[in-house]
């Protein structure tokens, strides 16, 4: 069921994809039906260049024969599709549950639009519940982590600070080389405030609160799909 309406949401933000659009692939498995229907439009004959925002996106772009480049060659992009972790009523997002927030990040804040396709269970009120993904430099680890923890405890987390991986035996390592930090937050109040205190810190490489880059969402439920947000 909750793969139908991921791919319900994914049918919806084709509808915005015009020829000779250059894209931003997301990553994750929201994102990853998106890519599958672009795919098919491409066989078709539909005229795209799209830039992906990890290397499991490039490889599934790459498997349907989805035109490829980079942001070194392109500069800016006409939209990113992209699924979420969490998104509230101001569109403001958690991403980086699958470990790509980075270049999910120099993506969308390259590409005109964002547009974020999710299924219902994704809406929330405030942030926070998901952990908040933090990428880190692996120099340093301890004195980064130690300063994430008090950012941490001055916005109130309600919760600790794992290192991802950690816990089955294998750290897990980003596209770009990077650590990431999963910070339970619970609720997290002033996004703003937290993000710029958080990239305040020299280990920190980004976070995954995405602030004012979505512009729409097409968000899939049981009775539809619905759009939240502006309508260019
Ligand atoms: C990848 O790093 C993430 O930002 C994903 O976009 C996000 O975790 C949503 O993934 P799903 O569509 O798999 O829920």
């Amino acid at each position: 069921m909750s793969e139908d309406l991921k791919r319900e949401a994914a049918r919806k933000v084709l509808e915005e994809v015009r020829p000779g659009m250059r894209l931003g692939l997301g990553t994750g498995s929201t994102a990853r039906h998106f890519v599958d229907l672009l795919g098919e439009k491409v066989a078709q004959g539909l005229d795209v260049l799209c830039v992906p925002t990890s290397e499991v996106t490039a490889r599934q772009a790459e498997s349907l024969n989805i035109p490829l480049s980079d942001l070194d060659a392109l500069g800016r992009l006409d939209l990113t599709v992209d699924g979420a972790d969490e998104i509230d009523p101001a569109l403001n997002l958690i991403k980086g549950g699958g470990g790509a927030l980075l270049r999910e990040k120099i993506v969308a804040a390259a590409s005109d639009a964002m547009i974020v396709i999710a299924d219902s269970s994704k809406l929330v009120d405030p942030l926070g519940k998901f952990p908040l993904p933090i990428e880190v430099n692996r120099f340093g680890l301890g004195a980064t982590r130690h300063s994430i923890e008090a950012v941490m405890a001055a916005h109130g987390a309600e919760g600790g600070l794992r290192l991802r991986g950690e816990d089955k035996g294998a750290v897990f390592v980003t596209d770009g080389g990077h650590l990431i930090l999963d910070a339970f937050f619970g609720r997290i109040s002033q996004p703003e405030a937290l993000s710029r205190d958080l990239l305040d810190i020299p280990g920190v490489v980004q976070h995954g609160l995405f602030i004012n880059m979505c512009g729409k969402a097409y968000v899939a439920t049981p009775d539809g799909v619905k759009t939240l947000g502006n309508s260019n």
